[in-house]
């Protein structure tokens, strides 16, 4: 595939995200499909432009005499200044390509159009970005209600949050103790040609990425792909051989095979996503974790006499549905998809959910509340509130590893090395007494 090919489909996926599709279904939508370096660029530069959304509107805005009224050549000419910017691509290759592929994403006049425009900001490069960085949206990169309440609930660490939020996740795997060792796998990577490191517990960072099926070991169920701030949950879980365990909301489910791979339990697996449940049986068939022990049911959380046979459960695991303000750097649509009035429904949905599960939890038992947020609405707001609406709910403080960014329970999205390159995750413990 051609470069202005790539643009031209990175430039379609991006107008339908910013017309309300996510970005894997725009992405699918384009039928860049095929595995290859072709669809790498496609994607590299659809979500590349995604994270820097904000920016390079911005660019576009202040590079048209006019209002560009076709949302995909808006997009084509942002894809085109993001390579500029950001991708290490001879310019004049980006914008003879990007001028070529106007004629396909608009019309053949619109062609002088875009090489006007990017010409210019060639030119005009420092003096365009001066005046970006006194713009907040320009700045950040995100909607200007969400600057505004990360900035309120992070006064202190607020700045760093966002700009996090901007960067490229690295490729962070889990070792399957079950299968193998975090050494035996880095040792069959590296005969393989695959640079990785071990970073957390039994996390895996493969440096540079590489398609996740290409991995040895992935097809034997070696390891899984999950972000190092993820894999803290079934730690936190705390949950010992022998004990009944409800993943509450556990597709595809990251936490649920990482709980299996820690410890000998007996658990439910729910799920009001019966295509997503589709994904929970795959990982757990691919991981060799599927068991009679293991059972994955539809159900909604908040209805356990849907589902409950009236056995108490030692733990239960409610990651909870939330806006997913904490993983942007991986899910950069969803920060212009999200609507600021999705937070108090989120909130709602959540309090819902802490209640309703709360009676499945055996005296003695534990429940870990989890998010991917970093608003402090769906996380200390729901998880308080519960908490002194009940006796019986108490509190228990987390830990973190030592040198982990984290405020409480929160822990924030971060690119500090020593294995703390994590996405935003919000984990509060509750006890039974
Ligand atoms: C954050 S994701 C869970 C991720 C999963 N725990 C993992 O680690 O792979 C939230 C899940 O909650 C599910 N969900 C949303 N509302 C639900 C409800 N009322 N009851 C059960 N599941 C729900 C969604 O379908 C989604 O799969």
């Amino acid at each position: 595939m051609t470069m202005q090919a790539s643009q031209r489909l990175a430039a379609l996926a991006v107008a339908r995200v910013l017309a309300g599709a996510t970005l894997p279904a725009a992405l699918a939508a384009t039928g860049a499909d095929a595995p290859g370096p072709a669809r790498a660029l496609v994607h590299e530069l659809a979500y590349g432009t995604l994270r820097h959304w904000g920016t390079l509107a911005f660019l576009v805005r202040a590079l048209a005499d006019k209002r560009i009224p076709d949302a995909r050549l808006r997009a084509l000419v942002a894809v085109a200044l993001y390579q500029l910017g950001h991708a290490h691509q001879p310019p004049f290759a980006v914008v003879d390509q990007a001028v070529h592929a106007a004629a396909s994403v608009a019309r053949p006049a619109a062609r002088g159009l875009v090489n006007a425009m990017l010409r210019r900001y060639l030119r005009e490069r420092d003096a365009l970005h001066a005046k970006a960085r006194a713009d907040p949206v320009a700045r950040w990169s995100h909607p200007r209600w969400w600057i505004d309440r990360v900035l309120a609930d992070w006064p202190d660490q607020g700045a760093t949050i966002l700009e996090a939020g901007n960067t490229r996740p690295p490729q962070s795997l889990r070792c399957n103790a079950r299968a193998t060792s975090r050494d035996a796998l880095l040792a069959r990577f590296a005969a393989a040609g695959v640079a990785a490191r071990a970073e957390g517990a039994a996390g895996l960072v493969v440096e540079p990425p590489r398609p996740v099926t290409e991995l040895p070991g992935y097809d034997e169920g070696a390891f899984s792909v999950q972000d190092l701030g993820a894999q803290l949950a079934a730690p936190l879980l705390r949950a010992g051989d022998g004990m009944r365990v409800l993943d509450a909301c556990a597709a595809p489910g990251g936490k649920l095979t990482h709980v299996l791979e820690l410890a000998s339990v007996e658990a439910l697996a729910l799920d009001s996503d019966a295509t997503r449940l589709d994904r929970v049986r795959e990982n757990l068939a691919r991981l060799r974790l599927a068991s009679p022990a293991v059972r994955v049911a539809q159900g909604d959380a908040a209805r356990p006499r849907d589902w409950w046979d009236g056995a108490p459960f030692d733990r239960v695991l409610a990651d909870v549905p939330c806006t997913a303000s904490g993983i942007v750097r991986r899910h950069p649509d969803g920060k212009w998809i999200r609507r600021e009035a999705d937070v108090a429904a989120f909130a709602a949905r959540q309090r819902a959910i802490l209640e309703a599960l709360w009676p499945v939890v055996k005296p003695g038992g534990e429940l870990l509340y989890v998010t991917c947020s970093v608003f402090r609405a769906e996380n200390d707001a729901v998880v308080d509130a519960f908490a002194a609406s009940r006796a019986d709910a108490l509190r228990e403080p987390i830990t973190f590893a030592e040198g982990a960014a984290h405020s409480g329970g929160q822990l924030l999205p971060s690119r500090e090395a020593g294995g703390h390159n994590q996405d935003g995750f919000f984990f509060a413990r509750l006890r039974k007494p």
